[in-house]
């Protein structure tokens, strides 16, 4: 298999909805055509201050959360960022071909540093898409499977292969290719249409955590935000209604204006309490997989091992042809 597919999330809390229909639901489909590991990116997590025993519990959340999902650990392999020191290794290499405007640029730095003064903001904050273009370089994947939010940061990680492989006019990195979803690639908060769904959203009703039980789901649904009028219909003047549709569409398989029919007459409160349903329905066999594997640790230990072993094998070959091609060490 030629194809090699690699992404990651930071473990600074629970997975939500939008990282899943943004992200590892692609991850699931490509990981049959594709070699594919899935980092768990904690190194980019303490970017923001973390308590250590919730930070060590939620990287193994994670990796619960993304077997829970489907990845096949027979299949994919699944490991802990911190676990590969290539990672950090090479991501200082790489700021050396980085130019601080490029990082200035980047809309994520931007929205995590506003309002806050030079003394507020940490240097790893605004170093993290080096960092970001470490993880997947080691890799030489063909494929990153993001969602929409990491555009800026792949056109990054490519600029800097680019850039390294014509300075010393060499072949070491491939060139990746962000893959982002035809829809779901930015699900909405559901408080507010108008943003993206976050984790760090002020109000838990943005979100629908991997966490929230039955009723938690359906009290988030119904207080949803929606739009003006009555008709369950997508458009752009209804962008309220446009996010719950693109959710119930991709997690049923459904084509949006199909769905439309089906509540042709009906109101937004018909809907919700539907689209409620659907949501419950998905994620309840998810949380249950979560479980079989946060109970049992030893097993989570054996599949997060063998993908540990898998990365550093690939990531250090990468690191020692680098260190060779920049004539590093003795
Ligand atoms: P993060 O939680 O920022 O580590 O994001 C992990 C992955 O989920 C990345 O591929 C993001 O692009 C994706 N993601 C996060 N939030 C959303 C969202 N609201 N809609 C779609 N994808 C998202
Ligand atoms: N920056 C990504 C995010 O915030 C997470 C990430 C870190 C990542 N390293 C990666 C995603 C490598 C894909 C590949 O969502």
């Amino acid at each position: 298999m030629s194809k090699r597919l690699l992404s990651g999330i930071q473990p600074s809390g629970e997975l939500h909805l939008g990282n899943y229909l943004g992200a590892i639901k692609q991850w699931i489909s490509l990981q049959q055509v594709h070699e594919s590991l899935f980092c768990i990116v904690d190194l980019h997590a303490i970017t923001a201050r973390q308590d250590p025993k919730k930070l060590h519990e939620n990287i193994r959340r994670v990796a619960a959360s993304y077997l829970a999902c489907g990845v096949d650990p027979q299949e994919s392999a699944i490991f802990v960022q911190s676990s590969v020191s290539a990672h950090a290794e090479l991501a200082w290499v790489l700021s050396t071909f980085t130019q601080m405007g490029e990082l200035e640029r980047m809309t994520q730095f931007k929205d995590k540093s506003k309002g806050k003064g030079a003394g507020q903001i940490n240097a790893g904050l605004f170093t993290y898409p080096v960092l970001m273009a470490a993880d997947i370089l080691l890799y030489k994947p063909t494929a990153v499977p993001v969602g929409d939010d990491q555009k800026q940061h792949i056109e990054l990680t490519r600029n800097i292969a680019e850039r390294f492989n014509n300075y010393y006019k060499t072949e070491t990195f491939v060139v990746p290719e962000g893959v982002f979803p035809s829809s779901g690639a930015r699900i909405m908060g559901l408080d507010d249409p108008t943003a993206k769904m976050s984790k760090s959203a002020p109000s838990d009703l943005n979100f629908i955590s991997f966490s929230d039980d039955a009723d938690v789901v359906r009290k988030k649904v119904k207080k949803a935000v929606t739009d003006s009028g009555s008709d369950v219909t997508a458009g752009d003047d209804k962008p309220a209604l446009t996010n719950l549709l693109t959710i119930y569409s991709l997690l049923t398989g459904r084509e949006v204006s199909d769905i439309e029919k089906d509540y042709v007459g009906k109101g937004y409160g018909d809907f919700k309490a539907e689209l409620a349903e659907v949501i419950v329905e998905w994620l309840a066999p998810v949380q249950l997989e979560m479980k079989r594997y946060l109970d049992d640790p030893a097993q989570l230990d054996i599949i997060l091992a063998a993908g540990t072993e898998q990365a550093n094998r690939i990531a250090q070959v990468t690191l020692d042809e680098v260190y060779k091609t920049v004539g590093l060490g003795y």
